[in-house]
């Protein structure tokens, strides 16, 4: 059916709506609900970027003695060779506990499992920070949280330096010059080239993250030497660009490897290309600080020291100070468990139903974790698809409920349905949730309360709602029918992978049942819920938020549908045609404006007007926000205090793992490949120096 014959026939299914079905009246919003006071429990130590690191050569530089013996045996050219010509150096000063030791391992338990090595090509690697510590990328924010705001901009990385022209229109980029990719292979702009080219210019290569031209306003990418770059853009200063070259995006992979797959240079066809690098192949040139040894299925990955890793410590050591890296394939919720037992080492405590076990357990004196809570900045939002024209092909059924996505009252008959104080704590009892209205966090730079709609709990109201979206019971049965035909029954996807999706999506079929609303899960695990949400399968959707929402900066062009793919619920048709409604087109323009302004008065006022268009829209429906706490067993040292499981990145990305060490008496024997380094693409996995 076509898209006009399909909207025909859903016409005649809503042929009774008429606005003449307003009857009572629906609830006043209000500001939402104060949330209940929580402390985080450390502060960050408030610095400038150039506190953190810079890049220069040092007199001489050093590694773990059993590394040298590589080097002696010919394995490996001399350390200083290894590394480019100035490095990136981690200031002492700004190191919780001071230059480190080598040795030990940090082991990770994460819920995902690697695909294939592919990023570029979209294979996940897990996450739970395998891929944030293999793949390195222009720019970092991770550490921004202990960046004063007056010096708030993404810190340098793979991209040394930049500049913009006086008109603001091209972006010069220096990369670090002569840093290496684990295998030994240059570091330049040949990778670049490829990334740029061959990955996010190819319509037919969709990368794990990213992806769209429109991250990066359009840009034109042009090659000035080995180390330079220039991207230009039609408009002046987007500087929101430099946050999207940090992780998940500009992360490019390594040319030499990649290419000679692509089918646009010699490789066999796309397909072939994205499974060239299947999981159980090792050693996967990296420019992270640790590359993958050993992959056992349903067990474990374990990575071993990149020896060409191109970051030092000021008296010249090399990083990173752990030798290993273990993540062990298990579930997020073991995650928690295996930390606070002591048999992990580090976790994203965010799954608030293990909160109060947890906390019970850390809080004995020998206990052998630390954790800590930080900001409320883990937060669930539903999302109705609101593509009217095709997007994700969705049938007639599908699309009736399409229509009535777009119809504020539907809209408001959702968020009226949601009891989020219970919702919250169906979860966690106590202080910890609050709930959540939508949109920008509260607690969070660019909040403001005045300029957020909250619509009150009121089942009554959201009947009324429905009524006015053209819905009514007519067969008696508790819930609302299509007009003359069956039951309105709306899917909601959501993740299985994590116990705090499953609770909150079921207390919303649960609610919106009470309302009159029939909701149907569709629980996927991993890549599959990850596919359904990005080709637009779904009615509804209920996730975790991204970054986005709390710091504005980042990722903002995913805030409204500025360019065909940017925005997580409303996405281009087949045509590339996108059908925006008149709020959402004010809010594309708001949000263009933020990232063309370079005022920060400016900004602030464009992120009330963006905070007012979301709430009062319900251009997603907030449920309930609330803090994670970051466990790391109390071994590791230079754990910088108030790092947030999640802010500009995760924490794996935030305490910056390069520069985390641990004491030489409090080392445990962990290490699964002690002495190896990883060896060649394909081989068996690490090798010995002799
Ligand atoms: C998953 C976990 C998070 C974090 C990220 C890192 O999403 O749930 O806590 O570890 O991976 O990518």
């Amino acid at each position: 059916m076509t898209v006009i014959a399909r909207r025909a026939a859903i016409a005649a299914l809503l042929i009774s709506v008429s606005a003449s079905a307003v009857s009572a009246e629906m609830a006043a919003t209000t500001t939402p609900p104060e949330a209940p006071k929580f402390d985080a429990q450390t502060e960050p130590v408030y610095v400038t970027r150039s506190d953190i690191y810079e890049y220069k050569a040092l007199p001489s530089y050093s590694e773990p003695a059993w590394v040298t013996a590589f080097v002696d045996a010919g394995k490996l050219p001399p350390v200083a060779e290894r590394l480019p010509k100035e490095p990136l150096v981690y200031k002492t000063a700004n190191m919780p506990d001071g230059p480190g030791v080598y040795g030990d391992v940090m082991r990770h338990v994460i819920g995902g499992r690697p695909e294939g090595w592919n990023f570029w090509a979209g294979q996940s690697y897990g996450w739970g920070g395998i891929d944030i510590g293999l793949v390195e990328c222009l720019t970092r924010t991770g550490p921004l949280f202990t960046v004063k705001a007056e010096d708030l901009q993404p810190m340098p990385n793979l991209a040394k330096s930049w500049e913009w022209s006086e008109d603001g229109k091209t972006l010069t980029i220096h990369l670090i010059e002569g840093a290496k990719w684990s295998d030994g292979d240059p570091f330049d702009t040949e990778d670049i080239d490829f990334y740029w080219n061959d990955v996010i210019l190819d319509p037919e290569v969709t990368p794990l993250m990213g992806a769209a031209e429109a991250t990066y306003n359009n840009a034109k990418l042009e090659i000035t030497d080995a180390y330079t770059f220039n991207l230009t853009f039609d408009t002046a200063f987007p500087e929101s660009v430099l946050y999207n070259m940090a992780y998940g995006n500009f992360c490019p992979g390594p040319s030499h490897i990649l290419k000679p797959k692509h089918p646009k240079h010699g490789g066999e066809s796309y397909e072939a290309f994205q499974k060239a690098f299947p999981s159980d192949m090792m050693n996967f040139p990296v420019m992270g600080a640790w590359a993958v040894v050993e992959h056992r299925p349903d067990d474990i990955v374990v990575l071993r020291r990149n020896p060409y890793y191109w970051k030092v410590d000021e008296t010249g050591q090399q990083l990173p100070y752990l030798d290993e890296m273990h993540y062990r394939l298990s579930t997020w919720g073991d995650r928690d468990v295996q930390a606070v037992a002591g048999t992990g080492d580090f976790s994203n405590l965010e799954q608030a139903e293990n909160y109060v076990e947890s906390l019970k357990k850390a809080a004995d004196p020998a206990s052998p974790a630390r954790l800590a809570f930080g900001p409320r900045t883990i937060g669930y939002s539903l999302y109705p698809n609101l593509s009217g024209n095709g997007w994700g092909e969705p049938d007639a059924r599908a699309q009736a409920v399409r229509e009535l996505n777009r119809n504020l009252d539907f809209r408001k008959a959702i968020s009226y349905a949601m009891d989020r104080q219970r919702l919250g704590e169906s979860l966690v009892k106590g202080p910890f949730t609050t709930p959540y209205a939508g949109g920008i966090y509260a607690g969070t730079p660019y909040y403001d309360a005045a300029s957020t709609a909250f619509f009150p709990y009121s089942v009554d109201s959201a009947k009324e709602a429905l009524k006015a979206a053209g819905l009514e019971d007519t067969d008696g049965n508790g819930f609302v029918n299509l007009a003359g035909g069956d039951d309105l029954n709306v899917t909601l996807l959501t993740q299985s992978d994590y116990t705090t999706d499953k609770n909150l999506s079921e207390g919303v079929v649960a609610m919106m049942a009470d309302a009159g609303v029939k909701v149907t899960l569709n629980a996927l695990t991993g890549k599959d819920f990850d596919n359904a949400r990005d080709s637009g399968t779904y009615d509804w959707i209920m996730f975790r938020n991204g970054a986005e929402l709390i710091t504005v900066v980042q990722n903002t062009s995913a805030l409204a549908p500025t360019g065909p793919t940017t925005d997580l619920n409303h996405r281009a048709n087949g045509a590339g045609k996108l059908d925006l409604l008149p709020y959402e087109e004010e809010m594309v323009k708001t949000v263009n404006a933020f990232m063309g302004s370079r005022d920060p008065a400016e900004r602030l006022e464009l992120m009330k007007t963006y905070q007012k268009l979301y709430t009062e829209n319900l251009d997603g429906i907030g449920l309930t926000a609330y803090p994670g706490a970051l466990i790391v067993n109390k071994r590791f040292a230079n754990i910088p205090a108030g790092a947030p499981i999640f802010m500009y990145n995760w924490a794996e990305d935030n305490i910056i793992r390069e520069r985390v060490f641990v004491p030489a008496d409090q080392q445990i024997d962990a290490e699964l490949h002690p002495n190896t380094l990883p060896g060649e693409l394909g081989g068996a996995g690490p090798v010995a120096a002799n």
